[in-house]
C-alpha cells in the first residue's frame, strides 16, 4: 500500500473518483476501526481542504467524537440533537447549506457555515456518522452524498 495520496484537481466528482480507489487501498488489509477512520478523514481533508472532517461513533445513547481533522470539537452529541444527532435519528444523510438556518445546529465553531452528515448504517442500525463542515455556505450536494455514502460503506465497522 502506498501511503502517499495523489491529489487531483477537476470537478468534485473527478476528485472523489480519484480518491475512492486510493481509500480502498488504504483500507485494504487493515481492520482496525480507529486506523481506518483516521485515514479516511485525513484523505478527505487532504483532497478537499474542508474546514472539519470527522467521525462520531454511537456509544450507548450518544455520539462520541472519533478521529477527525480540523479544530477541536464537541465530544458528545445526543440522539436527535444538531445535524449529527438528527442524521442518526433519521438514518439519512443531511445536507445543510446554511448551518444557522438548521434548528438546533451545534456550533462547535462559528466558522462553520455549511455541513453534510452521512450516517454509517450496519444491520439497520446507525453505528457512526461522518460529519464534514465547510467555512463557506452551500458547499455540499448530492454528489458529495453519493460519494461519501460509498466511502463509508467501505469501512469495516
Ligand atoms: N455541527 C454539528 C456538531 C459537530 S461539529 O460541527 C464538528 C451538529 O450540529 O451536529
Amino acid at each position: 500500500m502506498a501511503e502517499d495520496l495523489q491529489i487531483h484537481s477537476g470537478t468534485k466528482a473527478e476528485q472523489y473518483s480519484s480518491l475512492l480507489p486510493q481509500i480502498k487501498g488504504l483500507l485494504e488489509g487493515e481492520n482496525d476501526l480507529i486506523a481506518n477512520t483516521a485515514n479516511v478523514v485525513a484523505a478527505l481533508k487532504e483532497q478537499f481542504g474542508w474546514f472539519w472532517v470527522g467521525f462520531y461513533f454511537v456509544k450507548n445513547d450518544e455520539l462520541v467524537l472519533g478521529p477527525f481533522q480540523g479544530p477541536v470539537a464537541c465530544t458528545r452529541i445526543k440522539k436527535g440533537r444538531g445535524v449529527c444527532g438528527s442524521s442518526w435519528a433519521q438514518q439519512q444523510t443531511l445536507i445543510v447549506p446554511d448551518v444557522e438556518k438548521f434548528p438546533g445546529h451545534i456550533a462547535c465553531s462559528s466558522l462553520s457555515k455549511s455541513e453534510i452528515v452521512v450516517p454509517v448504517i450496519r444491520n439497520k442500525e446507525v453505528v457512526a456518522v461522518l460529519d464534514v463542515d465547510s467555512d463557506a455556505y452551500d458547499q455540499f450536494d448530492t454528489t458529495d452524498q453519493q460519494f461519501l455514502e460509498e466511502m463509508v460503506s467501505l469501512v469495516n465497522f
